[in-house]
């Protein structure tokens, strides 16, 4: 909120993403219809929201939800968070045809396995790039609408708005488009393959800014810029020239809140360890492990329940002493590719709990619902450990969570070294996801790890995660905007 101040007098604050930071359901209740608030599982939804709070923006997001339509006044929009309003959340409609060619499609039957090295194959289909393209036009309509002046500042997000930089730039030249890409971006070779590749470099070099989680992703879309686009790129400066423009193409590792809000009513570690422990019937000397995220083919959650039964075969000293509580938020459901993923977390759960499950306890819970933000620190706090094994992601929020939920300073977390967070969280325990003997001995060295040493990590996790916290993250995209701003108003003066 400084920095708008000082450096962006009078600056509006959009923010667009697909996702709604609250959706309103219609589910049953007692005395019939009721509309139910839900915060969804998105590490992008958790890291703006917080900023978005502190600079009373207006946030444009997809209207999903069952009974979101009953909630909004006649512009479309409602006052949030509901329980303290401090910004607007302007709503757009989507017909199930647009849903289904855009972010079903497109985005994530495309994009995102193109992002990803999950090694899944990219779907493209003529159809949803069109539905895509109209859908993001429509978006444009109402950052131009919801736009006060001429010079918004608006923060696009992520893969489901790469030619909504374009099309805000063409209606609002003066505007500050910050675009940030909360997934990987691959190397050149691999981009190559996306039929419309072109198009979306040009969308997306409609923005000042590009923003990424780690140099590695800045240098890939570097390199794919170079490769299909006549431009001039000056490396030192991260900048590129296209098209008579100039866009700063930057790493900003994204962020959580700190401390986090959900800390100020959560009971100690003590009540919560003992609160999760009797909701899932676990015994005392029980240790438990949990992994929390959508159910994505990215997560690498088989290869987890792989690392397990290494673990118990070479050690099995753990069985009946060892649960992973897996919380899998539902996810993209209609595709093919998550349903497969769905049968065979269960089969899999399923057949790891007949051969290790003693005397009635489990090894494997696998809880694939929804849980509030809330439920999800207190099952933090509960944990003897923490697995983020993706077997590739933009950050991972999830590690930045747990370590904040930590204020005891126990607690350990085993890390992929395919997330963006392994950057910054060295003092967690590196794994590769593919190498089964690898994350089971981490899992034995996790479990066996000496308390002064649990410590020491944890401690320096958080001073990171503190220090680096995602107001760190926007403000410096924003100084940087603002910078951006005065240069182009002292070229202006001058010419
Ligand atoms: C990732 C993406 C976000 C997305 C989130 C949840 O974090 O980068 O853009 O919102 O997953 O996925 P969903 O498809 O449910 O919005």
């Amino acid at each position: 909120r400084k920095i708008l101040a000082d450096e962006l007098p009078g600056a509006q604050v959009i923010v667009v993403s697909n996702r709604e930071p609250y959706i309103h359901n219609l589910v049953d209740g007692p005395d019939g219809d009721e509309v139910e608030l839900v915060v969804p599982a998105s590490g992008l939804v958790s890291a703006l929201e917080p900023i978005t709070r502190a600079c009373n923006g207006t946030w444009i997001a997809y209207g999903g939800g069952s009974a979101d339509h009953l909630t909004v006044g006649a512009d479309d929009s409602i006052q949030v968070p509901p329980d303290r309003p401090s910004y607007t959340l302007r709503r757009v409609w989507l017909s199930e045809e647009e849903h289904e060619g855009y972010y079903l499609g497109f985005a994530n039957e495309g994009l995102w396995p193109l992002c990803h090295i999950a090694f899944t194959r990219p779907v493209f289909r003529t159809s949803d790039w069109e539905t895509y393209q109209a859908v993001n036009r429509k978006f444009a309509d109402t950052v131009v609408k919801e736009a006060r002046n001429e010079r918004p500042i608006v923060l696009v997000q992520d893969y489901h708005f790469a030619l909504l930089p374009r099309m805000i730039r063409e209606r609002l030249p003066e505007a500050i488009v910050i675009t940030f890409w909360h997934i990987p971006w691959p190397n050149s070779e691999v981009f190559s393959i996306c039929p419309w590749r072109e198009a979306i470099l040009d969308g997306l070099l409609g923005s000042s800014i590009i923003g990424f989680h780690t140099q590695f992703h800045c240098n890939n879309f570097i390199e794919s810029v170079d490769r299909f686009m006549e431009s001039r790129i000056e490396r030192e400066d991260a900048a590129i020239s296209y098209g008579g423009q100039t866009s700063l193409v930057h790493a900003y590792p994204i962020s959580i809140e700190w401390p986090p809000v959900q800390l100020e009513t959560l009971p100690s570690v003590a009540e919560c360890r003992r609160d999760v422990r009797e909701k899932y019937g676990l015994a005392d000397d029980v240790k438990l492990c949990v992994g929390v995220e959508r159910l994505d083919y990215t997560k690498g959650i088989l290869d987890r329940l792989r690392a397990l039964e290494d673990l118990f075969e070479r050690h099995p000293e753990w069985i009946g002493r060892l649960t992973l509580l897996q919380v899998a938020a539902p996810s993209r459901g209609t595709l093919p590719a998550y349903r497969q993923l769905y049968e065979e977390c269960h089969r899999y759960a399923d057949e790891l709990n007949r051969r290790f499950g003693r005397n009635g306890s489990k090894p494997v819970l696998m809880v694939a619902e929804h849980h509030s933000q809330r439920q999800v620190y207190e099952v933090y706090r509960a944990a003897d450990l923490c697995l983020v094994t993706s077997l590739h992601d933009g950050m991972n929020l999830v590690a930045k969570e747990f370590v904040a939920a930590r204020d005891d300073e126990r607690g350990v977390l085993l890390l992929s070294t395919f997330a963006g967070a392994s950057k910054e969280l060295l003092e967690a325990l590196i794994v590769n996801p593919y190498d089964v003997t690898m994350m089971a001995d981490a899992l034995q060295q996790a479990l066996t790890m000496p308390e002064q040493e649990q410590r020491s990590r944890m401690r320096r996790m958080r001073e990171i995660v503190r220090d680096n916290n995602v107001y760190r993250w926007a403000g410096s995209m924003l100084l940087d905007a603002a910078r951006l701003r005065k240069r182009g108003e002292m070229e202006r003066a001058t010419a």
